[in-house]
């Protein structure tokens, strides 16, 4: 990453882009991460190819810039996807954050990108990647899921881990009681991730993520479920 520092603050900020397509709330998160002068990321651009995305409202909320691109004007989506890249680059971003961005990617996004995009999904990868995961979660009767930040790679949820949150699956849980629990772990540890990259205490080696200079209880807190993650 470069050294482009907000002059304002007081630790460095490296420059982030948040790519969404919906909700928002892991956008939200990441913002109230950054908007603490001591975190070592801004973001400086929300990029969604959904121009009614409800998470454009929030970056407004938060004075962060945002683009939009509507995929359905451009050939294929390799063009679309250049023309993505390009508006990345001229915000100044060097990681790329995927939060909730339903669109698959060019196997050239992909490579541009390597080891400098990551994404956020609603299980404890390898298990369960792909869609209705809470649903399937349920179905298999696992007790325990959770959520992942991982480096992303051309595989749809495949890439090196960097972190990992539990929760319990509950005897009476929904889809949707479910999914309300696992995001309280998204929500801290998408951040968490953004801060161990932007800081550099992520190093992959072979294909895993190695946490370099920082207390491996960082990452131990967050395994067993009762547990309570840290604030
Ligand atoms: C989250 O569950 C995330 O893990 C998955 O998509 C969902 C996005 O939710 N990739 P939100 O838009 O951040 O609220």
């Amino acid at each position: 990453m470069s050294d482009a520092a907000s002059t304002k603050q007081n630790v460095t900020k490296r420059k982030i882009a948040v790519l969404v397509s919906g909700r928002g709330s892991n956008l939200k998160a990441l913002a109230a991460a950054c908007a603490q002068p001591d975190f070592p990321a801004e973001i400086a651009l929300v990029f969604s190819n959904r121009p009614n995305a409800q998470a454009l409202s929030i970056a407004a909320d938060y004075g962060i810039p945002t683009q939009t691109l509507d995929h359905k004007e451009f050939e294929d989506r390799t063009e679309f996807d250049a023309a993505v890249s390009e508006i990345i680059d001229q915000s100044g971003a060097q990681l790329v954050c995927l939060a909730g961005y339903m669109r698959l990617f060019s196997e050239e996004f992909v490579n541009r990108w390597r080891d400098r995009m990551i994404n956020i999904h609603p299980a404890l990868l390898p298990a369960f990647k792909g869609l209705h995961v809470h649903e399937r979660a349920i179905e298999a009767g696992v007790k325990i899921t959770g959520a992942t930040v991982h480096f992303v790679r051309l595989g749809t949820d495949e890439g090196p881990i960097i972190i990992q949150g539990a929760v319990p699956v509950l005897p009476d849980d929904t889809p949707e009681t479910l999914e309300a629990r696992i995001l309280t772990v998204e929500h801290k540890i998408y951040p968490e991730a953004v801060r161990m990259i932007a800081q550099g205490h992520t190093r992959i080696v072979n294909e895993r993520v190695e946490i370099v200079d920082e207390a491996p209880s960082v990452a131990d807190c967050f395994i067993v479920p009762h547990v309570a993650i840290r604030d």
